[in-house]
Order: structure tokens, then C-alpha cells, then sequence
């Protein structure tokens, strides 16, 4: 097997890796074994998805400043555009299983739950990363692309927003996903980068 069939393997891997949750809960809500309320059980788990999604993407970075490992910058593109997959299909559960595709409700709805704005900002931030991240779009763009797909930092913390207005009341959950987020936003303090080739020099020596 040559090195190409191996990264072919691997994005492969990934792809399906990436679609077996969507897979799992469709066999759920079909088998009724996804609680007395599907609708918002796809609403909930389609948005954890996306935000699993986008931490994964952001974790991209680091991971290949840490081991140098190509494998990692080859599925950046991918996840990225699974994270939009992921939040269009939260918020099609939103419009199909909340709103039932009464767009009367939605100016009511954006009154009562400023969270849905916050989403949309996200959302629509998500859509703009994706529109640019072909090979086509880097070219066209050249330096400014990177300074673009720095927006993903901003996305996160609207997605953090989102779901800290969601859950206030139990903030448990979402206290894992903040520090999460913020362990991977630090390793791109420049210091913290800087070491982290260091660290695997460290561990390889050892
Ligand atoms: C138009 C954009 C969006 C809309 C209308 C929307 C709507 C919603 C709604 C209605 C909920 C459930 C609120 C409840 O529990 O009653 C929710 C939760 C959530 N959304 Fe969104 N959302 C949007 C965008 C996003 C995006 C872009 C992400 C992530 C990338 C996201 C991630 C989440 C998360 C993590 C939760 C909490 C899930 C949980 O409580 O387990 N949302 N959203």
C-alpha cells in the first residue's frame, strides 16, 4: 500500500467516523428509541455535534505543531465543513421540529430567545468559512485567507454564548466545553506555541 492509499484511508476513516453520530441517531428517532421528543432531541444533539466539531477543528492545529504529523492538516478541511454540516442540520431541526415551518413565529421567537440571534451570527460565520475553504478560494484570497479563517475564534466564543444562554440554569455541561475551548485557544498564545515543538522534541529525545 503506498502513502497516498494510507491518507486516502485515513480521510476515509474520518469521513465515517464524522457521520456515524448523524447515522446513530437517525436509527434511534426511527426505532423510537430517542425519547418522547425526537424533534428536540435531533435539535440538541445536532447542536453538540457542531460545536464537537468545531473544537475538534481547532484542536487541528495544535495537534500537528505537537507531533508534526501530517495526517492532522489533512482532515482540517474536512472537519471544518462538517461543522457546518453539522450546525445546518441543527438548525433545520430547528425550523422543521420548533418553528414547524411557521416563519410568523420566528420574529416572536428572536424577541423571546436572543440565543437564536447569537446561533445565526455563528451560523452565518460558519457559512462564510465554508464558502472559502476550497484550494480555488485560498488562491483568490492568498494572504487574506488566513486572517478570514481566523474567524473561527470569534465563531466559538458566539457558539459558547449560544449555549451558555441555553443552559443557564445548570452550567455544568457547559463549563467542560468552555474549558475545553479555552485549553485549545491557549495553545495558540504565542508562547504556548512556541513550546509545544519544544515538548516534542522533549518527548522524542526521551
Ligand atoms: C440559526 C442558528 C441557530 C439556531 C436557530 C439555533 C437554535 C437552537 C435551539 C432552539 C437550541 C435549544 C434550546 C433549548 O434547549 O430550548 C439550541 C441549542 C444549542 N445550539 Fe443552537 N442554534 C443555532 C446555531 C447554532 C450553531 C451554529 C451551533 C454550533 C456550531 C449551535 C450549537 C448549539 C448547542 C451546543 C446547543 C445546546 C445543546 C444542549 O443543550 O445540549 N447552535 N440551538
Amino acid at each position: 500500500m503506498t502513502a497516498r492509499h494510507g491518507w486516502w484511508l485515513w480521510r476515509g476513516g474520518v469521513f465515517l467516523a464524522a457521520l456515524a453520530p448523524l447515522a446513530l441517531w437517525a436509527w434511534q428517532v426511527a426505532t423510537h428509541a430517542a425519547g418522547p421528543e425526537p424533534g428536540r432531541f435531533l435539535l440538541l444533539n445536532t447542536g453538540l455535534g457542531a460545536l464537537w466539531m468545531l473544537l475538534l477543528t481547532l484542536s487541528l492545529t495544535p495537534l500537528t505543531r505537537l507531533t508534526r504529523w501530517k495526517g492532522f492538516t489533512l482532515i482540517r478541511r474536512q472537519l471544518g465543513l462538517w461543522t457546518l454540516a453539522y450546525a445546518c442540520l441543527h438548525v433545520l431541526s430547528y425550523a422543521l421540529f420548533i418553528l414547524g415551518l411557521d416563519w410568523a413565529l420566528l420574529g416572536s421567537e428572536l424577541v423571546k430567545r436572543p440565543y437564536i440571534i447569537v446561533g445565526m451570527l455563528a451560523l452565518l460565520g460558519l457559512m462564510a468559512l465554508g464558502a472559502t475553504s476550497s484550494h480555488w478560494a485560498m488562491r483568490r484570497l492568498g494572504k487574506r485567507w488566513k486572517p478570514l479563517h481566523r474567524l473561527a475564534y470569534p465563531i466559538l466564543g458566539l457558539v459558547l454564548l449560544h449555549f451558555f444562554l441555553v443552559v443557564r440554569a445548570d452550567l455544568k455541561e457547559w463549563v467542560m466545553y468552555a474549558v475545553a475551548a479555552a485549553l485549545i485557544m491557549a495553545t495558540r498564545l504565542p508562547p504556548v506555541a512556541r513550546a509545544l515543538p519544544r515538548v516534542r522534541r522533549a518527548v522524542s529525545r526521551a
